[in-house]
């Protein structure tokens, strides 16, 4: 296995990624970020200087289990303190299992500001594939908030017509560096293509689709899914996915892939980008219109395509006798005058010293140390807007046993204004987790027996639909302090998540660099930490 060493600079960048020029957070001059790729067993080694000068910033890797280096996590205030402007701090962690993941800002909203980049693990040397491919692309979608556009590899258009890009000498948008011109996917005819896709968005929720093209989905989160064919797909914030493809339609044409919204009004035009079928021209137009998202609201659809994801014969089934059940209910809530999100009540407000050191050496009032609720009023009713829409904010986190089995139920319910409820994809750092069940309404005690334990999937993110619930199960089996919350950036960065610790007496010393901030920064400062 092999080490790799990559310096990057993240800092202001001007860029143009829907042909509109603004200020953007890049790494090395560029968005998005440069794409990792390695092999599974390799070591990533990134020296991460911050060239933003009034903020701090951290990266983290989206997937990558941090097995013995929980202090690389780079999660602000949970797992390292925020580098600050000037300084460098050092990820280097292992990269255990193939899959399509990506990286991220995870300190504010640095992610919608343009904080991310692929990281893509292929099997190790003389291990193979469960399925067979001749190429393979790669697509990091995102959204952009000037308007929301909605980014194939950081390249949309808002308000700028493809056809315009497409057609020498015709465009009105053009911008200096080519920036947001369409990405061309060249494919050979009659080949099979294993097209990677992964979701940073900061807010929507997507659905994919090639013309005249089905998809075979393979894999999910890091592991192999049982296959099976779709014309469209979802994809939720913080989700990855590789289908495969075959090139067997007219060869003469090229075709449209289509990136739409889900859940929400779409307020844009749907990113595309154009399968060029070699030799054809990339400019040359698709015969066919671009495929059309299903409706928004259409949950149904979302749904059917959610329970299809089951696990490939051979993945580890999950352990049958949990020791906890932790209910978690999302609620909509003001504090203080403000809009916020919470879970049983509590709204979850970053202590200044990360966790993992006031943890690691009990350190006393870093953060709220009483047991955070485990459950949610009997009578609830998730259905209506909250009767007493008030809760508080909170640093509490859930202490789990070190191996244990846990099993989680998220619980939807209708938001402040009546008759809504919000997607929330959900994503758990440093474990994979098998998805049990969903439902619509309030879970109930009998659900259990409904709990898919046979080929339950195995994910690091997983959809909770409008009104409905949905189980998890893992096992507590990585030393270090994690969080686990929703993935649309703005819900989080409102409160919408909980922190996980297990085994942090196992921890091994934890880098100084990462706990030069709050307590343990002054510890530091007298020589007082081990
Ligand atoms: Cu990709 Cu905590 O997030
Ligand atoms: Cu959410």
């Amino acid at each position: 296995s092999k080490k790799w060493h990559f310096k990057w600079e993240v800092g202001y960048i001007y860029w143009s990624p829907d042909c509109r020029e603004n200020i953007m957070i890049g790494i090395n001059g560029r968005f998005p970020g440069p794409t990792i790729r390695a092999k599974a067993g390799d070591t990533i080694k990134v020296e991460l200087k911050n060239g933003l000068p009034t903020e701090g910033v951290v990266i983290h890797w989206h997937g990558i289990r941090q097995f013995g280096t929980p202090w690389a996590d780079g999660t602000a205030s949970i797992s390292q303190c925020a580098i600050n402007p000037e300084e460098t701090f050092i990820y280097e962690f292992k990269v255990e299992k193939p899959g399509t993941y990506f990286y991220h800002g995870h300190y504010g909203m640095q992610r919608a500001a343009g904080l991310y980049g692929s990281l893509i693990v292929d099997v190790a040397d003389g291990q193979k594939e469960p399925f067979d491919y001749d190429g393979e692309l790669n697509l990091l979608l995102s959204d952009w908030y000037h308007q929301n556009s909605l980014l194939i590899n950081g390249k949309g258009q808002h308000n700028c017509s493809l056809a315009a890009h497409l057609i020498p000498g015709s465009s009105t948008c053009r911008t200096k560096r080519g920036e947001c011109e369409p990405v061309v996917l060249r494919v050979l005819p009659n080949k099979t293509y294993r097209l990677r896709i992964a979701s940073t968005t900061s807010l929507s929720s997507l659905n994919l689709a090639i013309g005249h093209h089905k998809m075979m989905v393979v894999e999910a989160d890091g592991n192999y899914v049982e296959p099976f064919s779709v014309n469209d797909m979802d994809i939720y914030s913080g989700e990855s996915y590789s289908v495969l493809i075959t090139t067997d339609q007219v060869p003469s044409s090229n075709y449209w892939l289509s990136v739409g919204v889900r859940g929400r009004l779409p307020q844009t035009q749907p990113a595309l980008a154009i399968l060029n079928y070699h030799p054809n021209s990339p400019s040359k137009l698709p015969a066919s219109k671009p495929p059309v998202a299903p409706a928004w609201n259409d949950y149904a659809h979302s749904k059917s395509f959610s329970y299809k994801i089951l696990a490939r014969q051979g993945t580890p089934k999950p352990p049958t006798n949990p020791v906890r059940q932790i209910a978690l209910l999302n609620t909509q809530n003001k504090i203080n005058g403000y809009i916020k999100w919470s879970i049983n009540n509590i709204s979850l407000a970053l202590p200044p010293t990360p966790y993992l050191g006031s943890m690691r050496y009990r350190l006393r009032n870093a953060f709220d140390d009483r047991k955070p609720p485990e459950n949610f009023a009997r009578e609830y009713d998730i259905m209506k807007p909250p009767i007493n829409p008030s809760a508080i904010q909170g640093s509490n986190a859930y202490k789990l046993e070190f191996n244990s089995t846990v099993d989680v139920i998220l619980q939807n319910a209708n938001a402040l204004s009546g008759n809504v409820s919000d997607i929330h994809p959900w994503h758990l750092h440093a474990h994979d987790f098998w998805v049990l069940g969903y439902g619509d309404g309030r879970f109930s005690k009998k659900d259990v027996t409904k709990f898919n334990l046979k080929n339950p999937p195995l994910r690091n993110t997983v959809v909770l639909f409008p009104y409905g619930w949905t189980a998890i199960r893992f096992v507590a089996d990585n030393p270090g302090v994690w969080a686990f919350h929703c993935h649309i950036e703005p819900h989080l960065h409102m409160g919408m998540g909980v922190i996980f610790a297990e085994g942090v007496e196992l921890v091994k010393k934890i880098p100084k660099e990462a706990l030069a901030c709050g307590m343990t920064g002054k510890m530091l400062m007298n020589n007082h930490l081990p």
